[in-house]
């Protein structure tokens, strides 16, 4: 996939021409580089030519006909007094036509490489229909599975949201955005949006700022300091003053402290919705709300359109404001060689293979699956001696609902399903039983319960495809019970009745409360919405044609009372220990209120998760040792080198993902319980063993004190190293001031 080298700008003769066509702009040109129109409805198409020839729009969204947008660029270059070209977004964000697994699956596989090729991908294809600007990566902390949008997040660490973060913005954006078939990124929504109170889509978020500091922003300084163009602002209200008209994070972090010289877009209409939160009373003063707090561009709201002139005319808005707003929407146009190339130009693109697209997405899914549960070594099967199996569920062989949430221009018609893709593998050699089972996975009707028993009675092992269609995440798609939905639960227990081993392979845009059922199966394959090659990988791993390497980049709960439950908590003054946590059924008759550990846990749930974050499993086993730290101190501005050890102690060759955890024991602030600070994909042959190496930075052990200001606090750290956030190799260490020799910080 080679891209065609293109000739860059430079940024001082950018700055001439914005300066140039600023000052040759009228107040209406200006305003329309900051309207982002959607053409919707009787007569739009021939408005919106209308208005772009007119200078009133400088973006359009939602428009993929490479003809039509073609048409439009060529209006706004020749038509338009002038000729500036327009910005064309559109919601790429696991994919275009070939899916990639849901973003939270590309997360599981912990791997940057996936993550960029999958966007690269996905750029190569919606530049080809004109799209020069997604609205991708969401880097909004999850820590809670019942919102919807989770399916669109990294999952709940700042430090893998930042590294995957990153690594898809430059997928996105290649090293040079005006190289042809890259498109510019939009990390969002900035900030906070992830903590919607009990995970309802679009309510408000209470975040104190030093968490909004050490969790919630850093995902968005790092992709921001790897280059992305774009940052929109969230639908919610942060702390009382809805992310839209919020300067503190528009204006005094994003601009002031972060030195951002992209531009800001709202979401959706969320100019007008200020009024509707009640923080204005008008779509004028919500207009001024929100170009004061830094939103450069409306989208699809015609608030600004509607409202700014009047507001310069009444002297409420200075034109300065105006002015930086359109120089930062300049300059991306510039920054992405528009005025160069403004035309999709489709013979320009590199056009990688389909198979080479296909082999993306089959390779972002087989990372991405996470092995939960393996009892006695069920997986993987062996196609030589299993003579039938049964596949039963209703996402065994649905080539939509695999593909995930946002896949508007998706093609369920490119999709191996898992029935097919264990036809493909297994020919005629094993006899296959399918039965659907269940309609949809909503359903509720057990009618065809007795078919699925009796294919399962007929076959030596049954695979359960259960899980969430794609509309049961995403947005506005949350969940107040993130159990199996419908009947699958019952449908498990049928099944298990049957006697035989029993693979459940779950397709879900969200961790799922599994207890009600895990003890019923024998293995899980946990495939979120696994995307176009979901199929072929599930084929894989279930044939042991590879191993499952994914881990998990989210907690998941035991019960949905637990939530929010992540691994990087706070220690508290009384933690839970197997020893002090006591469970319900425990409790003697009358004991007295002090006669019970008093430690936060729930009595009846415990303080554990059912599978913690980073846990996955695989078809061999790997051996953590000799972890070394090339000295127990570590001076700041200085680098510390962890080396481990890991041996493939079984007898397949695998992929492990290595994680470094560290605790900083005294805080000027309190600290997490463990925070990740590195991670390492590595490939081992059976009996193979490998040194792994860390570099771990004084600056990484760096956070927000009590007075919100960066610190880096001398003092003892302890560290871990191993398979997933309960790793328990560990070693200690103390950061010293620079300069410091003897042991004392
Ligand atoms: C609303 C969503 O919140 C945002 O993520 C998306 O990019 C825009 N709509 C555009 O579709």
């Amino acid at each position: 996939m080679s891209n065609a080298v293109a000739a860059t700008i430079q940024p001082s003769a950018v700055e001439k021409r914005v300066a140039d066509l600023l000052g040759r702009m009228t107040l209406a040109e200006k305003l329309g580089q900051m309207n982002q129109v959607s053409a919707e409805g009787p007569g739009a198409v021939e408005a919106l030519r209308k208005a772009v020839c007119e200078g009133r729009i400088g973006s359009v969204i939602n428009q993929v006909d490479p003809s039509f947008v073609n048409e439009l660029q060529r209006i706004a270059v020749e038509d338009s007094r002038l000729g500036i070209p327009l910005l064309i977004g559109r919601d790429v964000i696991h994919g275009f036509r070939t899916v990639m697994p849901i973003p939270l699956g590309q997360a599981a596989t912990w791997n940057p490489d996936v993550v960029h090729a999958g966007a690269r991908v996905a750029a190569l294809e919606a530049a080809a229909a004109g799209v020069n600007w997604t609205f991708a990566p969401m880097l909004d902390i999850s820590r809670d599975p019942r919102w919807g949008r989770i399916a669109e997040s990294l999952g709940e660490d700042p430090f893998l949201t930042s590294r995957l973060g990153t690594a898809m913005v430059a997928g996105f954006q290649g090293a040079d955005l005006s190289v042809p078939g890259c498109i510019a990124a939009c990390v969002k929504h900035f900030a906070g949006y992830g903590a919607s109170e009990s995970g309802r889509d679009y309510a408000t978020t209470n975040i104190p700022e030093n968490e909004l500091r050490n969790v919630y922003l850093p995902p968005f300084r790092a992709a921001l300091d790897a280059g992305a163009a774009t940052v929109m602002a969230s639908f919610s209200d942060l702390n009382g003053v809805p992310a839209t008209a919020n300067r503190f994070l528009m204006r005094d972090i994003l601009r002031e402290e972060w030195g951002f010289g992209g531009f800001v877009v709202s979401d959706w209409d969320s100019i007008r919705q200020l009024a509707v939160h009640g923080l204005t009373a008008s779509d004028r003063d919500s207009a001024f709300e929100a170009v004061l707090a830094g939103v450069d561009m409306d989208m699809a709201g015609g608030v600004y359109a509607a409202q700014l002139s009047a507001l310069i005319e009444d002297g409420r808005v200075p034109m300065e404001v105006i002015d930086a707003a359109v120089a930062s929407i300049l300059r991306v146009k510039f920054r992405l060689g528009l005025f160069d190339r403004s035309y999709a130009e489709l013979q320009r693109y590199p056009s990688p293979s389909e198979d080479d697209k296909r082999r993306v997405a089959h390779e972002a899914a087989r990372q991405g699956i996470v092995l939960l549960k393996n009892d006695r070594g069920l997986l993987p099967l062996s196609p030589e001696k299993t003579r039938s199996i049964a596949v039963i569920g209703p996402l065994a062989d649905d080539p939509y609902e695999q593909l995930g949430t946002w896949i508007f221009d998706g093609d369920p018609a490119l999709s191996v399903t898992g029935l097919q893709g264990i036809r493909d593998l297994v020919g005629n050699e094993i006899e296959v039983h399918h039965v659907r089972a269940l309609e949809t996975s909503r359903s509720r009707s057990t009618k065809s319960f007795d078919g699925a028993v009796q294919a399962a009675r007929a076959s030596d092992v049954v695979l359960l495809f259960l899980g969430e269609e794609s509309i049961l995440s995403g947005e506005a798609h949350s969940r107040a019970d993130i159990g199996l939905p419908g009947a699958q639960a019952e449908l498990v227990r049928r099944v298990h009745e049957a006697d035989k081993p029993v693979v459940a392979i779950i397709m879900a845009g969200r961790p799922l409360v599994l207890t009600e059922v895990i003890d019923d199966l024998d293995a899980v394959l946990f495939a979120w919405h696994p995307g176009t090659m979901g199929g072929t990988a599930l084929a894989d791993l279930l044939f042991g044609v590879e191993s499952p390497s994914g881990k998990l980049p989210v907690t998941f709960p035991r019960a949905v009372g637990q939530i929010p439950i992540y691994y990087n908590q706070k220690h508290g003054g009384k933690p839970p220990s197997p020893d002090t946590a006591i469970l319900i059924d425990d409790i003697p008759v009358r004991a007295p209120q002090t006669s019970i550990g008093n430690t936060s846990c729930h009595l009846d749930a415990g303080y554990r998760p059912l599978f913690p974050f980073g846990h996955g499993l695989s078809y061999t086993t790997f051996g953590y040792s000799n972890l070394r730290l090339s000295s127990p101190q570590l001076r700041s501005g200085e680098a510390l080198a962890v080396s481990v050890e890991i041996t493939n102690t079984g007898r397949i060759a695998a992929d492990e993902v290595a994680q470094l955890y560290v605790r900083d024991l005294v805080g000027n602030v309190t600290r997490p319980v463990r925070e990740l600070k590195g991670f390492q994909r590595v490939r081992l042959a059976p009996g193979e063993k490998t040194t792994v190496t860390f570099r771990l930075d004084s600056g990484d052990l760096a956070f927000y004190g009590r007075d919100n200001t960066l610190m880096t606090e001398p003092g003892d750290f302890q560290l871990w190293v191993g398979g997933s956030s309960e790793a328990e190799l560990r070693a200690a260490f103390r950061l010293v001031r620079a300069g410091t020799g003897g042991t004392s910080p």
